[in-house]
Order: structure tokens, then C-alpha cells, then sequence
């Protein structure tokens, strides 16, 4: 902040003293404003909404830390520095308690006054940047930000609402790229905690032996390497989240660590001989089935319980497609925002299509395929040919399939007849593999191999039997 845009308050009872501090700080291009008491600065404040205060502890009607304490009410982000008398240390930390910014002893020259006041200045502009940047993160990270118009997933917006607000440990499963990152963010950025860090860690991208360290820290000389210490993701996250992305790659070994940190809530970096108080609460994620890993031992079940006290899973794209329009648009404006060109539309063909495809990728496939359509699109419409070959395949075979079962009107029997005779060609007339594809028992596939089911369900009467 230059000198030129702070308004100071100062604060003495002796008129004297705010003479000199007004004439120093506006020879050093401050705004200053002059109190005579702590009523008239608690005033000035309200009125004037200052960025500095500078307050004598001495006064006659209201003290220093009274109007320290009265302010912490009217504006707790006002720093407020406090004048003391020579040699009166305790209290000059009693200010400090009081959450002054800094204190100064008298008889005190101007510099020093000066580089006090700059000091404070600029620590309340860091602060109030980091509280910026902070309320941006949200606004970009928060749960308004996941797009949706499907009631499974609203659902799963729903129980991260409510459970953002405890420390339970949340467990969030589904497939890859189908949000779980975004609403991991979500559930920290509604919580107490979203003033606090968000701390991602992802455990299958980190070297097997180097997650302890990273989670943990170390203290120099812990190992070979360790020249410095290093602080670990647990302290960083510390006020905040920790979000273990990928758990299921957690080491077997590291388990039991990772376990007795969250139960006693205090980390101890490696080579350390203390541990520390660390309040963190979890959230992790994983696209594999940690039951499945848990029944191979390769999981640890007093781990798992602990992680997964509540477990969201989110839904794959597939069984969502309502909310494939809403994603294309919201992706179709970044991409052109990024690719510098106008927004365009989509052609209802198209559209049909990415309702249709699969989407194995989820939401982040849906996102390359319209990054893609935006760069080749020419002019005002996103095509068919602009879409990925996969999409405007007609998403799969099984696809095509249904889509011309759908054109021949085929009831239910008949698309069932066609597809057991299908699968039996497929496996060369090998009628016990193409029972074990259909999962029915070989007794079941020669009776619907001998019926002769009808062609359509609209009105079988006008219909001839094949
Ligand atoms: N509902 C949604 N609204 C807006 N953007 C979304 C939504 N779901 C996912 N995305 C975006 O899709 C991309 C993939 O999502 P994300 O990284 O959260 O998936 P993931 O489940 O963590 O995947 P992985 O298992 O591969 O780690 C991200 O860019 C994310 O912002
Ligand atoms: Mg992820």
C-alpha cells in the first residue's frame, strides 16, 4: 500500500503526542486522523473506517487495552499498534496478546516509527489479499460450481452439504474423472474450514517410498538427503483438509502410520522426537474397490473404517445424461473463451449424440471431446464431424445395436432372441461359453434358442409370425 492511500488513526490523551505522530506520518504522505480519547477513537473508527490505528496505552478515561479489546467488536481487522513507556515489557506483550500488531517505546524515533507502521500496513494488505484470494478459491471451488441437473447427483450435492459442516472422515468413490476431485474441494470450501488450506495429495502420483515423507515431514539429518527440514502435507494442512486422492495406493506398510495420526490428531515428522498437535480433517477418494482391497488384505480395515465413517459415491456420467447438455455449455464457454473464439452452438444431432455415447472418461472425457469440437469447429455450429470418432460412432456397438433395434420396432423377446443368437455366433455355436456370457444356464439357452418369439409389441395381431 503506498503511504499516500492509508489512513491512520492516532490516539492519545496528551495532545501533544498526536501533534507529533500526525505531523511524522503526514510528512510521510499518511492520511491521519486525531483522537483525543478512546471514545472519540472508537468514533473515528466507525466513522472513518481507518487501516492503521496507533494507540497510546495510557490514557485517563478508557486505556489502550480497553479500546484494544473495544475494537476487537467494531473492526477486528483493524491492526492497531500500541505505544508503551520505556521499560514496561510486560505490558507491551499484554498488547501483543490482545492481538496488537506491534507495539513501540517511547521516546521512540520517527524511522522507527515509521518501519513500524509500514510493517503493519503491509501485513494487513497480505491478509487481506490472502482473505481475496481465499473467498475466490471459493467462489471458483464451492458447491454452486458443480453443474447439474440430475437428481442422483443433487443427491450427492445434498449429503456433501450436510456433512461438510462435521469432522467425520468422507470416503468418496466413482470412476475416473467423474467429479470426485471437484467435490472433495466442494465439501471443503462449504465447511468451518474453508478459510483454512486444502491440501491435496494424490498417492498414486508420489513414489512408494516417498509418501511417509511427504505427508509427514522430516527434520534434517532424519535420512541421507535430509539436508533441511521439511514441513509435511499433515502441518500444512493444519486449520484445514487433507485430501488423500487415491487412497487405495496407500503402502500396506504406511497404513498403520496414517491411522494412529488421524486417531491421536498429532504428526510426528521423521527422525523427530516430538510429535505435534496437528487438527486436520480428511476426505479421500478412490476409482478402485477398496472393498475388494480390503477382502485381499491389501487394505487395512481399521484404516478403512476410519476413512470411510461416511461414503459418497458419485454416479457415472452414463447414468446422469441429463446433465450432459448442461456440461457441454459449460465447457463449450471456457473452451472458446480459451480458444479465443465466439461461443458456438450445437447442432441438435450433435447434442444427440454425446447424450447417447457412454462417456467411459466421465465428465472429464465429455470435457476433452468439447475442447476438441471447439478447435475444429467452423463457424457458428459444433457439428457431428467435430466430435471425437468414438462419439459420433454412435458411442459403441452396443449402441448401434439398440439404435436399430429402436428403427425395426422390436419387442423385447425378439431383441433378446436376436442377441442370444448373436452371442452363440460370436463363440463359434459353443454353447457353454455363450451360456457363460449371458450368465443363464446351458438348459436356458436351448429353450430360447427354440422359441420363436414375435417381431413387434405395438399391435402383434396384424403381425405374421417369422
Ligand atoms: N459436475 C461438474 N461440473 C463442472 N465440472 C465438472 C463436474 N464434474 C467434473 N467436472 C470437471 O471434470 C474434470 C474431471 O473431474 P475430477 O478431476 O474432479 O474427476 P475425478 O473423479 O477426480 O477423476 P480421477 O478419478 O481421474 O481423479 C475436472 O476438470 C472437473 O472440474
Ligand atoms: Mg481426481
Amino acid at each position: 500500500m503506498s503511504a499516500g492511500s492509508a489512513t491512520i488513526a492516532v490516539v492519545d490523551d496528551d495532545r501533544e503526542m498526536t501533534d507529533v505522530l500526525r505531523d511524522v506520518l503526514r510528512a510521510a504522505g499518511y492520511r491521519v486522523l486525531s483522537a483525543g480519547s478512546g471514545v472519540e477513537a472508537l468514533e473515528c473508527v466507525r466513522r472513518e473506517d481507518p487501516d492503521l490505528l496507533i494507540s497510546d496505552l495510557r490514557m485517563a478515561e478508557m486505556g489502550g487495552h480497553q479500546l484494544q479489546m473495544e475494537l476487537k467488536r467494531v473492526a477486528p481487522s483493524l491492526p492497531v499498534i500500541i505505544i508503551t513507556a520505556f521499560g514496561s515489557i510486560q505490558s507491551a506483550v499484554e498488547s501483543m496478546k490482545l492481538g496488537a500488531a506491534d507495539y513501540i517505546t517511547k521516546p521512540f524515533g520517527n524511522d522507527e516509527l515509521l518501519l513500524v507502521v509500514s510493517r503493519a500496513l503491509e501485513n494487513r494488505q497480505l491478509r487481506q489479499e490472502v482473505k481475496r484470494l481465499r473467498g475466490e478459491l471459493a467462489r471458483s471451488y464451492g458447491l454452486p460450481n458443480v453443474i447439474t441437473a440430475s437428481p442422483k447427483m443433487s443427491a450427492v450435492l445434498e449429503m456433501i452439504e450436510q456433512v461438510a459442516e462435521s469432522e467425520a472422515g468422507v470416503l468418496i468413490t466413482g470412476e475416473s474423472g467423474t467429479g470426485k476431485d471437484l467435490l472433495a474441494r466442494a465439501l471443503h470450501f462449504s465447511s468451518t474450514r474453508r478459510e483454512g488450506p486444502f491440501i491435496p495429495i494424490n498417492c498414486a502420483a508420489i513414489p512408494e517410498n516417498l509418501i511417509e515423507s511427504e505427508l509427514f515431514g522430516y527434520v534434517k539429518g532424519a535420512f541421507t538427503d535430509a539436508r533441511q527440514s521439511k514441513t509435511g502435507l499433515f502441518a500444512a494442512a493444519h486449520g484445514g483438509t487433507l485430501f488423500l486422492d487415491e487412497i487405495g495406493e496407500m503402502p500396506l506398510t504406511l497404513q498403520p502410520k496414517l491411522l494412529r495420526t488421524l486417531e491421536d490428531k498429532r504428526v510426528r515428522a521423521l527422525g523427530a522426537t516430538e510429535e505435534t498437535p496437528v487438527n486436520v480433517r480428511i476426505v479421500a477418494a478412490t476409482n478402485s474397490d477398496l472393498e475388494k482391497a480390503l477382502a485381499a488384505g491389501k487394505f487395512r480395515s481399521d484404516l478403512y473404517y476410519r476413512l470411510a465413517t461416511i461414503t459418497i459415491a458419485v454416479p457415472p456420467l452414463r447414468e446422469r445424461p441429463e446433465d450432459i447438455p448442461l456440461l457441454v455449455k459449460h465447457f463449450l464457454v471456457r473452451a472458446s473463451a480459451e480458444a479465443g473464439k465466439p461461443i458456438p452452438d450445437v447442432e441438435p444431432e450433435a447434442m444427440a449424440y454425446m447424450i447417447r455415447y457412454g462417456w467411459p472418461g466421465n465428465v472429464r472425457e465429455l470435457q476433452s471431446a468439447v475442447h476438441r469440437g471447439v478447435i475444429f469447429c467452423r463457424g457458428d455450429k459444433l457439428r457431428v464431424k467435430d466430435l471425437p470418432a468414438r462419439v459420433a460412432d454412435g458411442g459403441s456397438a452396443s449402441a448401434r445395436v439398440l439404435e436399430d433395434a429402436l428403427e425395426r420396432r422390436l419387442s423385447l423377446e425378439r431383441l433378446e432372441s436376436e442377441y442370444v443368437r448373436a452371442v452363440l455366433e460370436s463363440v463359434n455355436g459353443n454353447k457353454t461359453e455363450a451360456a457363460a456370457i449371458l450368465q443363464i444356464d446351458r438348459k436356458t439357452l436351448y429353450r430360447k434358442l427354440e422359441e420363436t418369439p414375435s417381431a413387434a409389441p405395438s399391435n402383434p395381431d396384424k403381425l405374421e409370425q417369422t
